[in-house]
């Protein structure tokens, strides 16, 4: 029996993000800068070196696996990498595959993945109108998302909405949302906006909408009821009774809940970071390609990286500024 990852503060890692490009067609305000300088090619780990490392960490009792980026579908032949983890699944070894994605390929790719044994999406949009769309993601298009999320829809994926909670820009779309993604039949999840990357001038003070806040606005018109059910993720979720919809909220800043964190990323050149707040990092890269296919040589290297999981972000605005700020962009690790 391989003994499972377990951190400095008792919790087992079982669940990995793989960033799997930095880069993205779109450029949402508060994840990337305008101008952003991508990593050359041969800095990136292959598809066939994420397919051992990912391998390895589910040897070591990873269960969900979830495929970030940049936006994983613009990573060239993505779908064999995709491929290959579905043999995971097969296994039982695996009990999810899945991704955050902008939806902008979905189109072209929400059958392939559900072939690939992919059941549900996580898809940002942070607004249902065309122009503030437009705004928030710089270069994105509403339309395009939206034929995304019909086609992961028609595949048959269960599609969840992933809303960045920002004061001034959807306050208003609140209960529109809500109600588009019940007749959708869609799960919504609601986040606080984290200070990560170049604020620039950016105020995140001011962008900052509390979800104890927003989960008030909610219950003035619906019934909320608590539901004990995860999804591996940080998110609390609630049932809208009116409506039986799932609504979740996660919470670095309102209510911290790094205590029961669950999970590591890997970005695309191969380093693993421990938390989404701390700087704290290994790369794993360098003792894959100096020992390739070598498994004893980069499970060593992961659990001596687990074993320096910091306890939890220091993301913090409660004293009218900024504290516990990564300059690192919500990109380079996929969030
Ligand atoms: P589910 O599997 O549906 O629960 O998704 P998930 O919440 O695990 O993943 P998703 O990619 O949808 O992440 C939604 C948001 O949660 C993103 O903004 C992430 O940055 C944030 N998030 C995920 N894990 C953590 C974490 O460990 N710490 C913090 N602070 N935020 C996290
Ligand atoms: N704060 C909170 N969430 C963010 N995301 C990207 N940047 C931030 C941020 N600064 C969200 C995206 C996506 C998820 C992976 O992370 O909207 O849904
Ligand atoms: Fe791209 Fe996602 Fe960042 Fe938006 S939030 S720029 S879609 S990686």
């Amino acid at each position: 029996m391989t003994a499972p990852l377990i951190d400095p503060f008792q919790r087992a890692i079982s669940y990995l993000r793989v960033s799997v490009t930095d880069r993205c067609d779109f450029r949402c305000v508060y994840c990337m800068s305008e101008n952003m300088q991508f990593l050359p090619k041969k800095e990136l780990l292959s598809l066939e070196e994420l397919d051992w490392i990912s391998t390895v960490f589910v040897r070591l009792g990873v269960q969900k696996l979830r495929i970030t980026g940049g936006e994983p579908l613009v990573r060239r032949d993505i779908l064999k990498y995709f491929q290959g983890m579905s043999r995971h699944l097969d296994s039982g070894a695996l009990r999810e595959l899945t991704l955050t994605t902008n939806g902008s390929q979905l189109e072209r790719f929400a059958a392939d993945l559900v072939a690939c044994g992919v059941k549900r999406v996580n898809i940002s949009l942070d607004t249902l109108d065309e122009a503030k769309f437009a705004e928030i993601t710089r270069w994105g298009r509403l339309p395009q998302v939206m034929r995304g999320i019909d086609a992961a829809q028609a595949a048959g994926l269960r599609v969840k909405i992933n809303v960045v909670a920002l004061k001034g820009f959807n306050e208003a779309e609140l209960f529109d949302i809500v109600a588009w993604c019940a007749d959708r039949d869609m799960d919504l999840t609601f986040i606080e906006v984290m200070p990560m990357g170049d604020l620039g001038n950016e105020d995140r003070l001011d962008q900052y909408w509390s979800l104890k806040d927003l989960r008030m606005r909610l219950g003035e018109q619906y019934q909320l009821t608590d539901l004990a059910e995860r999804s591996g993720g940080p998110a609390r979720y609630v049932r809208l009774e009116e409506t039986g919809q799932k609504i979740g909220f996660i919470t670095p800043l309102s209510h911290n809940f790094c205590e029961s964190c669950n999970r590591v990323r890997l970005t695309c050149t191969g380093e693993l970071y421990m938390c989404l707040g701390q700087e704290d990092m290994a790369d794993l890269r360098a003792p894959m390609r100096e020992h390739p296919g070598d498994d004893d040589v980069l499970e060593d290297a992961i659990r001596a990286a687990i074993r320096l999981k910091p306890k939890g972000h220091d993301f913090d605005y409660s004293r009218q500024k900024v504290d516990g700020q990564m300059t690192r962009h919500m990109s380079h690790t996929g969030g």
